[in-house]
């Protein structure tokens, strides 16, 4: 049976899949948020060093523990020591967890897709702010968008069609990037957008403190699709002679460029219109609608780039359905088509809690959060971080980052520069005692600031 486990026919196919499960909403929605709420440019500074020192790291030692086990999450975990299987069920968590209030921001992503028929341009910024609150606080619209999305999503993975729907987005990916380059042009040359730019890209690193480490750190994890087996059971599908170190640097550097420039984007228009950085999940839909109210042909543009975000957001979210359901499969023995419909429906319920808590129901809190604020942080900050912390420990220490070395570099047969490092340094001490010292930090017990 494992020997025959399906490989993606090329190296190329991994990076897709991969890219497709990494960029997403993560990239547009809520890093900008994050760096609007933590700080600007600080917040940004903080998150490069991570994805690079931690990010990268644990990509490798996720596509490589999935590639020598050829299992997805709780079995891989099981398959080198079976003391270690509830390891992998936080990383199931995460996922059921994100899933359910990321299909509320694919549904907001399709309301403003539809949006391009009316056109973008509202009376003035507070209209764009007024519109958007007004819709996703509404009772009713926003869950019927969310089901869309959230349909689509186990439609898609009911009927196995991955595959198909990610060479689809081999040719969509390309054309969002483009279009994100064409915006990013846009909004640079708006009037009043150095006022952005200088936020974004100019650090004032007293803005630096234990949540805001943490925030950056979670998000690393979040937008890398790490820590929730999504990568690791992308790793069990790739060939054994493919460049475990290059695929596990292109992905991140893509998913980290498109991410940066969705910041060139947003942070100009917001000075520019005089929204506020700092207004949270909003942030993205309120301030794009002026960007492309500034354009010739706007609505197309609009219509364009929100359309490319649903497919982006829909790779992602199959890649969030996945381990869930193959949880199910591998552990309770259901067939794979119960397994996704029973899982996308809770899922789907869930959701509707997030949805309802951003109007209705914004009086239930959860430890000071609305119910979606809590999905997003206990998810975002608490279990991907923890999960990748234990993927780290086990796949250096209990594997054996000999071991894992081994399987990144195919027995010796690639070149993998850093190899040494990463086995003895980074994945062994430096990974996990990060992120250990920023959890300490975030909870007060470790001071930082300057
Ligand atoms: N990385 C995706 C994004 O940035 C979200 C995601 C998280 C997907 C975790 C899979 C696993 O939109």
């Amino acid at each position: 049976m494992e020997q025959s486990r399906e490989t993606f026919g090329s190296q190329i196919g991994f990076i897709f899949a991969a890219a497709g499960s990494a960029i997403g909403l993560g990239n547009i929605w809520r890093f900008p948020y994050l760096v609007g709420m933590y700080g600007g440019a600080a917040f940004l500074v903080v998150y490069l060093a991570i994805v690079l020192i931690v990010g990268v790291v644990c990509f490798i030692a996720e596509v490589s523990f999935g590639r020598h086990t050829r299992q997805s999450n709780v079995g891989a975990f099981k398959s080198v020591n079976k003391a270690w299987a509830p390891a992998g069920l936080i990383g199931i968590l995460a996922g059921f967890m994100i899933l359910s209030f990321y299909s509320v921001v694919g549904g907001w992503a399709i309301r403003y897709f539809f949006q391009a028929f009316a056109g973008y341009s509202f009376a003035d910024p507070a209209a764009s702010a007024d519109f958007f609150g007004a819709f996703v606080s509404s009772p009713l619209a926003p869950v019927i968008y969310h089901g869309l999305f959230m349909g689509a999503t186990i439609y898609i993975v009911y009927n196995g069609i991955q595959d198909g729907i990610e060479k689809y987005s081999n040719i969509m990916m390309p054309a969002l990037f483009v279009l994100i380059l064409i915006l990013t042009v846009r909004s640079l040359t708006l009037p009043g957008a150095h006022e952005g730019l200088e936020f974004y890209l100019k650090p004032d690193f007293s803005r630096i403190t234990g949540e805001v480490l943490l925030a950056a750190l979670g998000q690393v994890f979040f937008t890398l699709s790490l820590g929730m087996g999504s990568i690791l059971t992308y790793g069990s599908y790739l060939g054994k002679d493919d460049n475990i170190p290059y695929v596990s640097t292109v992905v991140p550097l893509m998913d980290t460029l498109i991410a940066f420039l969705a910041g060139l984007i947003i942070f100009p228009a917001v000075f520019a219109y005089g929204f506020q950085p700092d207004q949270g999940g909003g942030l993205a839909f309120v301030t794009l609608p002026a960007v492309f109210d500034a354009m010739p042909a706007g609505n197309l543009f609009g219509g364009a780039f929100f359309f490319l975000l649903v497919l982006a957001a829909l790779t992602s979210a199959i890649s969030l359905l996945e381990p869930v359901a193959a949880y199910m499969i591998e552990e309770y023995g259901w067939t794979r088509n119960k397994a996704v419909l029973i899982m996308g429906t809770i899922i789907f319920v869930v959701g509707i809690g997030a949805s309802l808590s951003q109007g209705v129901w914004s009086h239930i809190t959860f430890f000071g959060d609305n119910f979606f604020d809590f999905l997003d942080n206990t998810s975002g900050n608490i279990l991907l971080p923890v999960s990748g912390l234990v993927t780290a420990i086990f796949v250096a220490w209990v594997w054996g980052s000999d071991n894992a070395l081994r399987e990144a570099t195919n027995d010796g047969a690639i070149k993998f520069a850093w190899g040494n490092l990463w086995a003895n340094v980074l994945i062994k001490y430096v990974a996990p005692i990060l992120i250990t010292v920023v959890f300490l930090s975030s909870i007060g017990i470790i001071p930082v600031g300057i």
